[in-house]
Formats: structure tokens, sequence, C-alpha cells
């Protein structure tokens, strides 16, 4: 047996002993809906853009739902459950809940009634959150129509359906309390920490998690990890792409949603870039302040610009003739967007392949999802959508091109086992 697999039974053991003995939490007297008139306008301005930051209807909104109703299916190691209806209907969503029962919850992942929530919903990065961001979140939402909407009961095999068992989670991995600032950092940096680990809970996918599913710690912060079938990739020294990110790329990448020097924000990180559109350019610059800290000391002087053009030339110098099967399907089904030249742009942004992160980076994950499954919902409109090519070609098909997007794009060795990836991610 693993040495991981034989730590999770012993830890799991330890908190099934801790939440037996754990006594429950009280529960917080429901109230009627506040009116929505009992809150300003300015602070449901406020909410709705710290709720945009937080991706509270991305999580919280099933397919063809309405926004904030809740019993979106979220699959995790240990089962599936289902968010909950945030808007204020008195029996289904949250209009019983007073404003120190919300704060619980969001602080200390305790729901009114007094049962521990599951770590899917992010409270270990929202519990850094200031108490009057929190208040501007409850009037946003405690301001939205009442919908009545149940949720589909959790797929939680014993002992994950048991919530007790969350007390020892929590005791071994929830480090709670309010964002604390760092005197040696100035206020920017401050204010990207408190937006980046808080709200913005990035680490929830940039992270790596243990075995228990609590992100790891010290050199695995923001080391990169899988969601949904995607790489969310590494935001620390371990972040190699072709063309190094910097403080200023990263504040253009979350100011678009798309950066020339790497890539399109797609899969997972198109809604998350969809909210961070919405932040204002002090903000977003402070984010990026603040994550630059991470990054791994720049090697070379060459700026982004004559980087992307030296990548650009060398795959356009090198290029095979288009005879072999991937140079043809990528001539046939790629080329009319995707382009080299100073042509028109037929649709949206013209991104070049030969600076992708995707094409340069070590699984082919990201760059099949987007083959196979296309960019129908752009963190912009204007940056354009891409087809799906899941039902047009073959499996043999998309492994011949993703060889030569690899090859002859980035210049680097073909992936191994791409039949068995594709098969896979299909
Ligand atoms: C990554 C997905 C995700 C995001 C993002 C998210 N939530 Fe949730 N949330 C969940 C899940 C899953 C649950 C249910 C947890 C459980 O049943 O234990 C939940 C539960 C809650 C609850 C408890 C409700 C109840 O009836 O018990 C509140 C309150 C809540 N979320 C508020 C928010 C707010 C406010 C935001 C945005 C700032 C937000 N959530 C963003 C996944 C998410
Ligand atoms: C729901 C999961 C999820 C969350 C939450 C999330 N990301 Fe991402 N992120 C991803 C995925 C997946 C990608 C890869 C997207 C692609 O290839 O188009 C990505 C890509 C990125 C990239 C580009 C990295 C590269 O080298 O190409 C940056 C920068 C980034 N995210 C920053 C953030 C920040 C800042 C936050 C918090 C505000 C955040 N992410 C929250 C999943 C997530
Ligand atoms: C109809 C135009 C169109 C066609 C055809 C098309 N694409 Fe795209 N592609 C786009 C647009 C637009 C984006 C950027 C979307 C965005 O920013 O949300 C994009 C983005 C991408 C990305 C970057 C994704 C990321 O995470 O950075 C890759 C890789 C890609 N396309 C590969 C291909 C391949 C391979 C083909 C052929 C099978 C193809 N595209 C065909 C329009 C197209």
């Amino acid at each position: 047996m693993k040495k991981t697999s034989l730590v999770a039974i012993g830890a799991l053991a330890a908190l099934a002993v801790v939440g037996m003995i754990a006594t429950g939490q009280s529960s917080i007297a429901p109230i009627d809906p506040p009116a929505p008139e009992s809150f300003s306008a300015e602070a449901i301005a406020r909410g709705q853009q710290l709720a945009a930051l937080g991706d509270c209807a991305v999580c919280h909104t099933r397919d063809g739902g309405a926004p904030l109703t809740g019993g979106r299916a979220m699959v995790t190691p240990f089962g599936t459950l289902y968010t909950s209806n945030l808007t204020p209907d008195r029996d289904t969503g949250i209009g019983a809940w007073s404003f120190e029962a919300f704060k619980r919850a969001m602080r200390a992942g305790i729901s009114r009634e007094g049962d521990y929530l599951y770590p899917a919903f992010p409270y270990t990065a929202f519990t850094r959150i200031a108490d009057e961001d929190l208040r501007d979140l409850y009037a946003y939402l405690m301001s939205r129509p009442a919908v009545k909407a149940d949720r589909p009961n959790n797929r939680l095999p014993f002992p994950f359906n048991q919530r007790r068992i969350m007390a020892g989670w929590n005791f071994l991995f929830f480090d709670k309390g309010i964002f604390q600032p760092q005197a040696q950092r100035d206020a920017a940096w401050n204010r990207g920490a408190y937006l980046v680990e808080g709200l913005g809970h990035c680490s929830a996918c940039h992270t790596p998690r243990n075995a228990l599913g609590a992100e790891r710690t010290g050199k695995d912060r923001f080391a990169g990890a899988t969601v949904d079938g995607w790489q969310a990739p590494a935001l620390n020294a371990s972040n190699k792409p072709p063309i190094p990110w910097n403080q200023a790329l990263l504040y253009d990448y979350f100011r678009n949603g798309f950066s020339r020097y790497h890539g399109a924000a797609a899969g997972p990180m198109a809604p998350v870039s969809a909210g961070l559109t919405q932040q204002s350019d002090t903000d977003l610059r402070a984010m990026a302040r603040y994550l630059a800290t991470f990054l791994p000391e720049q090697a070379g002087n060459l700026s982004p610009e004559q980087r992307a053009v030296e990548l650009e030339q060398r795959t356009y110098g090198t290029l095979q003739p288009v005879s072999g099967r991937g140079g043809r399907i990528f001539n046939g089904a790629c080329m009319a967007c995707h382009h080299d030249g100073d042509s028109p742009k037929l649709n949206g942004v013209r991104l070049s392949l030969a600076v992708s992160n995707n094409l340069h980076a070590a699984t082919p994950d990201n760059l099949l999802q987007v083959i196979l499954h296309g960019i129908g919902d752009p963190a912009r409109p204007e940056l354009g959508y891409m087809p799906a090519f899941g039902n047009s070609l073959s499996d043999g098909q998309v492994v011949a091109l993703t060889r030569y997007l690899r090859e002859d794009f980035a210049g680097l060795p073909a992936w191994p086992d791409l039949e068995f990836k594709v098969a896979k991610l299909r």
C-alpha cells in the first residue's frame, strides 16, 4: 500500500474520532427575509462586484438554472455534492439567515442550522474576508429575487456523508480568521494578498491538495493542480511558460481575459476571469503585485515582445510544408482563425499559437480540452468563440493535430500517451 493511502486512513480514523466527540454547533434563530429596501444601493452594487470576484454564481447556479439558485454538482474524490440556493427564499434559500448566520458560514464553515459545511465551499479562503465586505455581499444576496429551488441530495459515501467529521478536518487543516496584513509589505501588496487569498480563493484551484482534500502548504502553495480535467498551471516558481509572467503581464491577463504572450483564459478559468474583468484597475494591479512575489526570478533580458517575435520567427521559419496529416488538419480546421499573417482577424482575438502556454505545457490536457470542447463561454464576448472539434475530428485526427502543434509550433517532443488522453478527455 502506498504511504499516502496509509496516512490517509490514519487521518480518517482521527477525523472520525474527533467528529464523534465534537459537540454540534448551535443553530442561529431564523429571521424573516429583510426587505430589499433596507440595504443601500451602494452596498448592493459593491456586493455585486464582490460576488463576481468570489464566483458565487459560478458554483451556485445549475446548468440552465436561474442565477444563484444552486444545484450545481461538484464532483470530488469523496463523492458528489450539490451547491445550495443562495437567493433569499425562506424555505429553500438563505431567506431565514440573519447577517450573523451568513457571517458564520463564510468565516467558520457552519450553516445557520449549525451543520458543518464541506470545504468544496471555499470557506477556508472566505474566512479571510473582512466584516464590511461580508455585509455588502449579504446586502447583494438578500436583494436578489427569492426563487424556490431545492437542491438534489448529495451522493457521498460513509464516512463522508457525516458532516461532523468536518470538525476533525477543520481541526487539522482549517486556519480560521480574517486576513492579517504584513507590516513589512506596502498597502498595495497587502490589498492584493487580501483579495487573492480571501474572496478570490485562487489557491482553491492552483494549489495541489493532499489525500484528504486540503490544500498543500509550503513550496506546494500555488504549485498547480488538476480541476475538472484541466490543469490549473502553477503560479509559483515552478511556472515556466515560454515567455515568463511578470506583474504587468498578470495585470493584463486579469484585465482582458487573455494575454498576447500566453493565451486565453479558457475552461474553469474563463468564468473566474469574467469576474476579474469586473474589478477595478487598482485591485487587479494589487493582485498582480501580490502574485508576482511567487514568480521565479526573471532570466534573460528580452522583453516579452522580443521573445514572442523570436518564438514566432522560429516557428514560421521552420514550419514543415503541410504535407503531413496533422498539418493538413490544421490548415482545414484551424488556420482560418489562427493564421499567422497580418490579414484581418476573422473572429475575436487571434491567438498566436507559437507562444501559447498550453502548447508548451508539461501535459497536453488544456490543449486537448480546447480542441475537443472549444471555448463556448469566453471571459469576454469580444474575445470570440472557438468551435468544438470533438464531433468533427476522430481521436486519430486529434492526436495527429496535437502532435503537429507540439512539434512544429512549440518545437518540443510530442507528449506521450496522447491516444489515451484524448479518449479520456472526450
Ligand atoms: C467552488 C464552488 C463555490 C464557490 C465559488 C462558492 N460556493 Fe458557496 N457553497 C459551495 C458548496 C459546494 C456549498 C455546499 C456545502 C455543503 O453542503 O456543505 C456552498 C454553501 C454555501 C453557503 C451555505 C448555504 C447553506 O444553505 O448551507 C453559503 C452561505 C455560501 N455557500 C455562500 C457563498 C458565497 C457568498 C459565495 C461567493 C462569495 C460562494 N458561496 C461561492 C460552493 C461554492
Ligand atoms: C475554478 C478553478 C480556478 C480558479 C478558482 C482560479 N483559476 Fe486560474 N486557472 C485555472 C485553469 C484551469 C487555468 C488554465 C486556463 C487555460 O489554459 O486557458 C488557469 C489559468 C490561470 C493563469 C494563467 C497561467 C498560465 O501560466 O497560463 C493565471 C495567471 C491564473 N489562472 C490566475 C488566477 C487567479 C489570480 C485566480 C484567483 C482570482 C485564479 N486563477 C483562480 C483555474 C482556476
Ligand atoms: C472560428 C474561429 C476559430 C477556429 C476555427 C479555431 N479557433 Fe482556436 N480560438 C479561437 C478564438 C477566438 C480563441 C480565443 C478564445 C478566447 O479568448 O476566449 C481561440 C483559442 C485557442 C487556443 C488557446 C486556448 C488557451 O487556453 O490559451 C488554442 C490552443 C486554440 N484556439 C487552438 C485551435 C485549434 C488547434 C484549432 C483547429 C482544430 C482551432 N483553434 C480552431 C478561434 C478559433
